[in-house]
């Protein structure tokens, strides 16, 4: 196995197949994930059993809460191209925030895309904080941010008066590398606690904008075969559309995750 770096964040971890991982293997990919945030392996032939096998090596396969998984593997839901009126994904977030304890990791896995467009971005939200100025980060230290899960289930059809909301800290401290990252995803967050509804508004729209700085990205284009793993306590994503009616498929299942802190 061999690492070439991508960018700010981001690693391809090279000369590997997922269904044939060695002990010693195991132990370099996950290191790999926590020093990249964000790992690709490209080249892979994975069925869902494959890749429910792979995914425990961050952790115990989650049901999304909102929705439907493929039949017989309901932790794998399949995304497929709706059109660009109902690409939902175009959006920083990190995954699933409107839960107590959001997944650590998002595996995403490529059936069959286009030549062109679907790019994946991915901002390193260490970066974000240590990047932050200091004033803010030490205003906003401590603070909670509101989550809210009233987008994803307007989506589903659902009611909008069975949406829930969570308060996680504004800056996570990451369990596994002790690092701080920003943590305020512009899909999910309502509004900061304890503060007006104006200087909320404020406030978040300047953390967003630090959040996805063209120098905290890397961007990942697509091709048939590629796994990519990211790590969703230090790293947004936001899925770009631009194939038209281009076929695209892709597998995508999340692991357990703590609650932050
Ligand atoms: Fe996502």
């Amino acid at each position: 196995m061999d690492i070439k770096e991508l960018g700010p964040i981001g690693a391809e971890l090279t000369n590997l197949d997922l269904t044939q991982l060695s002990k010693e293997d195991i132990p370099h990919i996950r290191q790999s994930f926590l020093d990249y945030s964000v790992i690709v392996f490209r080249n892979q032939n994975l069925n869902p059993i494959d890749l429910k096998n792979i995914s425990r090596l961050w952790g115990k396969a989650l049901i999304h809460p909102v929705f439907k998984g493929i039949e017989n593997h309901p932790e794998i839901i399949e995304i497929r191209n709706y059109g660009e009126k109902y690409h939902t994904n175009a959006h920083w977030h990190s995954d699933v925030t409107f839960e107590e304890c959001p997944p650590d990791a998002t595996l995403l896995y490529s059936l069959e895309v286009p030549e062109e467009g679907g790019d994946t971005l991915f901002s390193s939200q260490y970066l974000a904080y240590e990047d932050l100025d200091m004033d803010l980060k030490s205003s906003l230290s401590g603070k909670l941010a509101i989550h809210s899960n009233i987008g994803v289930l307007m989506l589903s059809g659902g009611d909008p008066k069975d949406a829930k909301t969570v308060e996680h800290p504004i800056f996570r401290e990451h369990p596994e590398t002790g690092k701080k990252a920003l943590y305020v995803t512009e899909a999910f967050v309502k509004s900061i606690k304890d503060l007006d509804s104006a200087e909320s508004r404020r406030i978040l729209d300047l953390l967003y904008k630090q959040a996805s700085k063209e120098e905290f990205i890397y961007r990942h284009k697509w091709s048939n075969g590629d796994l990519v793993v990211w790590d969703n306590r230090s790293v947004q994503h936001y899925a770009e559309h631009g194939y038209g009616d281009a076929t695209r498929t892709m597998h995508r299942l999340t692991t357990s995750g703590s609650k932050p802190f």
